[in-house]
């Protein structure tokens, strides 16, 4: 029987510098989703990328002397060692400036031209360059771009438009037909309320070319506005690879729009089927509760934070300390806490002790004799899976948690290096306790592998078993000792 498909996307983040935390967390989330559904026995395609076409790229070059596209080469090639330090496992990484893309975007600009969705007109409103977006009075009645607090630009220009005005209600009612469209509660009540506020104005969807963009079929005085461009990069690539229409594209709050509104209309009026979520992350915001940024320095690196704490931890730190429906601060300190206390204290040293003892005192080959089992896990596998299908990362984190405190309390309670090998009885008893402890850690790591995979890697290679779709029977163990997983970090 052929696996069940699901695909799941990033934002494609712009090139503009080198990647920062919130780019880090964004696939984290993503790459934890991805294995999580390769856990539960789909086949899953995973993309991300980079959106190279907008303007601000080529004004970012300018301003540091440097040609546009060695800037974007440059800093493309950061955004990839993030994701092999932090161990996304993309299948495809898109760069819009791939001809792959490219053709992609001309082919469904004429699927909307045929359709009569585009049409031709002058343009006034106050932009925001780093959103490049436009604002309405109401969104910005002081002037100001509401993310960015910088003072908007009054532009006028001629150009192309699409006509999102007419697809409104059409938009308003999928969204509240499909409960799941756009998730979580918060934001689809966001989106609402802001389709409900005001009527909307048709989308500019070009620009004037000036040797940077993607240029207009059969037009070349002019270039794809770049979020029309950019948002296309999920069909380009899932498409062609038989995995559209997407599971699950995960965005951050302040690019909810365009993802919820104006990619839905784009696609409808494509005559092609929609995704079926937008999952909306909150923001990772710096330890004094503000948001990050370069003047009031108040940013981590996320490559530095892991030349201190494993992959693993960064991993963990994010996705259970920074709610999955809200924005959080990221704390250094806390994260070195949780490294030391819930990693290395409560998981780590489980398996520790129980590995190394178990092969003390029985030896390598641990065979499931049909030991009395001491955990019925099912509810407990119900709870993991219900909270990761409603995108609540954290609480399935939570929980997993509750469970490995629960076989921490059941070897202690039990004391199996009490158990005596000299009576039969008590040799029986060891051996039922210490199998338990081997079946637990099993179940709760295989759940913990899309959260830590590195570390789960390396743990259930401990117990003879490798990462695999979940499978929470009892086995046969095959043992070795483990390496340290989470070491002591001295504070600097
Ligand atoms: O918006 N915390 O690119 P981008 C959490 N190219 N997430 C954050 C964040 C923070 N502090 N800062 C940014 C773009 N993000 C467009 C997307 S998709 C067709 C085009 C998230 O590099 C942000 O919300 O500015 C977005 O989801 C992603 O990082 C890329 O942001």
């Amino acid at each position: 029987m052929s696996k069940p498909k699901f695909s799941i996307t990033t934002a494609i983040d712009y090139p503009n510098g080198s990647p920062h935390l919130g780019h880090a967390y964004e696939k984290v989330i993503t790459d934890t989703y991805a294995r999580w559904y390769r856990l539960m026995g789909f086949d899953v395609f995973f993309l991300t990328g980079t959106d190279e076409n907008g303007q601000k790229l080529v004004k970012t070059a300018e301003s540091l002397g440097k040609d546009t596209k060695a800037f974007v080469d440059e800093n493309v090639v950061r955004f990839k060692e993030l994701c092999s330090k932090f161990n996304i496992s993309f299948d495809d990484f898109i760069r819009t400036t791939e001809p792959r893309h490219v053709s992609a975007v001309q082919e469904f600009w004429k699927k909307l031209e045929a359709k009569g969705d585009i049409y031709f007109s002058s343009y006034e409103g106050k932009y925001c360059l780093n959103c490049e977006a436009y604002y309405t009075d109401l969104q910005s009645p002081d002037g100001k771009c509401p993310e960015h607090h910088t003072p908007l630009d009054l532009v006028k220009e001629e150009g192309y438009f699409f006509k999102t005005s007419q697809y409104q209600s059409w938009i308003i009612d999928h969204i509240k037909s499909n409960a799941n469209f756009v998730a979580p509660d918060l934001s689809k009540k966001e989106i609402l309320a802001r389709l409900e506020s005001e009527p909307m104005r048709d989308l500019s969807i070009t620009r004037p070319n000036k040797g940077w963009g993607i240029p207009v079929p059969g037009k070349p005085d002019y270039v794809i506005y770049t979020w029309f461009d950019a948002l296309i990069n999920y069909y380009t690539v899932s498409e062609p690879r038989g995995f559209w229409p997407n599971n699950m594209h995960v965005i951050g709050r302040d690019i909810l729009w365009f993802h919820s509104v104006i990619w839905p209309m784009m696609l409808h009026s494509a005559g092609i089927p929609l995704p079926q979520q937008v999952y909306v992350h909150g923001m990772v915001l710096a330890a004094d509760g503000k948001k990050m940024s370069k003047s009031l320095n108040n940013g981590v690196d996320p490559f530095d934070a892991v030349a201190v704490v494993p992959v693993d931890s960064f991993r963990y730190y994010i996705l259970r300390a920074i709610p999955s429906n809200g924005n959080g601060a990221f704390v250094m300190e806390d994260l070195l806490k949780r490294h030391q206390s819930e990693l290395g204290n409560d998981y780590g040293n489980l398996l520790m002790r129980v590995v190394k003892l178990a092969r003390k005192r029985v030896g390598d080959d641990y065979k499931n004799n049909n030991y009395k089992l001491a955990f019925n896990f099912d509810s407990f596998i119900a709870d993991v899976k219900e909270s990761m299908e409603k995108r609540e990362h954290h609480r399935a984190l939570d929980r997993i948690w509750i469970e490995v405190n629960a076989v921490n309390g059941y070897i202690n309670d039990q004391a199996p290096w009490s158990l005596k090998d000299d009576q039969p009885e008590s040799r029986q008893k060891f051996l039922e306790v210490m199998y338990n402890g081997l079946y637990g850690i099993d179940v709760v790591t295989q759940l913990l592998a899309p959260f830590i995979p590195d570390t789960v890697a390396k743990a259930l290679g401990s117990i003879g078993k490798n990462i695999g779709v979940f499978d929470s029977s009892a086995k046969n163990y095959t043992l070795s000792d483990p390496p340290v997983l989470f070491p002591r970090i001295e504070k600097a």
